[in-house]
């Protein structure tokens, strides 16, 4: 990736610093990143750790940058950039706060700042986030090709065409870890109630699900469908475990978990 660009976050909590190692790992010239954030701890332990500038300061952080990854919870977002100078008319600012859109943004933010929005996951935090991307007309190429090689330091990116194409990614990708979460633990559970020790019996789920997803990214020229049919023969077990999920509508229980995140999402966009 280009070394040249400087990159400050404003908040320094999980994702940044998720980001920011991931940046850094990927041989990001630390001195080139900036952190702000109000408590000393988590920037003194970013400073120890990455090398990277630290301020308590926001506007010394949006001075520095030409890319201000705005990453405070979605409810400060109003109050942290409302006494934002644009000093560089090019910074590019991109915040990763769910539910906030750019229209929104665009009234918190100095009169014709350049907003990207990104929706990032979990899984960033060890090297195997998802993140999608949204940029509107006026951002230019080379500016979302900067925010894909700083979002895929920590993973995956798709760049989607419209805004309400970042609900689905947050009923996809964002919200999704928790889905597995909760499949894992249930499948867990079933495996104790019928007699297998806890540890056993995560063991056997957790390396399933590792194994499946692995299985999924090495052929990614067979439909996910073609997948499910190669460990289901006939008659089988398995056939007969996916026939009870296809009876109990497990196809509409997703999509309507997946309809309520977006339904959120768009809840938390008039919100904040
Ligand atoms: N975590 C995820 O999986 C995830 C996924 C997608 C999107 N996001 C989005 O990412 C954003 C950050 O989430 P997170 O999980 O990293 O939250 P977090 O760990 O709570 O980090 C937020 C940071 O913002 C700092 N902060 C508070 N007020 C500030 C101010 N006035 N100026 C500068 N920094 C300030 C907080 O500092 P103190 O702790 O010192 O108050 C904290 O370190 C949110 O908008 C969230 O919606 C998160």
């Amino acid at each position: 990736m280009n070394n040249t660009q400087k990159i400050s976050f404003i908040g320094a909590g999980n994702m940044s610093k998720a980001i920011i190692s991931g940046l850094v790992d990927k041989g990001y010239l630390p001195t080139n990143i900036m952190a702000s954030n109000p408590s000393a701890g988590k920037l003194d332990a970013l400073k120890d750790t990455l090398g990277i500038h630290t301020t308590h300061n926001n506007q010394e952080a949006i001075d520095f940058a030409d890319v201000v990854m705005l990453s405070v919870k979605p409810h400060l977002m109003h109050s942290v950039c409302a006494g934002f100078t644009l000093h560089n008319l090019d910074t590019l600012f991109v915040s990763i706060a769910a539910g906030l859109t750019v229209k929104r943004l665009r009234e918190f933010l100095p009169e014709n700042a350049h907003i990207v929005r990104v929706m990032p996951n979990t899984p960033s935090a060890i090297g195997l986030g998802m993140s999608g991307i949204y940029a509107t007309s006026d951002i230019t190429d080379s500016q979302v090709h900067l925010v894909e090689q700083i979002m895929q330091s920590v993973g995956k990116t798709v760049v989607v065409k419209t805004e309400d194409d970042i609900n689905t990614v947050i009923a996809a990708a964002g919200s999704s870890p928790a889905y597995f979460f909760l499949i894992a633990e249930v499948m867990q559970r079933a495996a104790i109630d019928m007699g297998m020790d806890k540890t056993s019996a995560r063991t056997l789920v957790e390396q399933a699900m590792l194994g499946s997803a692995s299985l999924m990214q090495k052929t990614p020229e067979l439909e996910l469908s073609q997948l499910r049919a190669q460990v289901t023969s006939k008659g089988g077990t398995t056939a007969k475990a996916v026939e009870s999920l296809q009876q109990d509508n497990i196809d509409k229980i997703f999509a309507r978990a997946m309809q309520a995140a977006v339904a959120r999402a768009k809840e938390m966009s008039e919100q904040f």
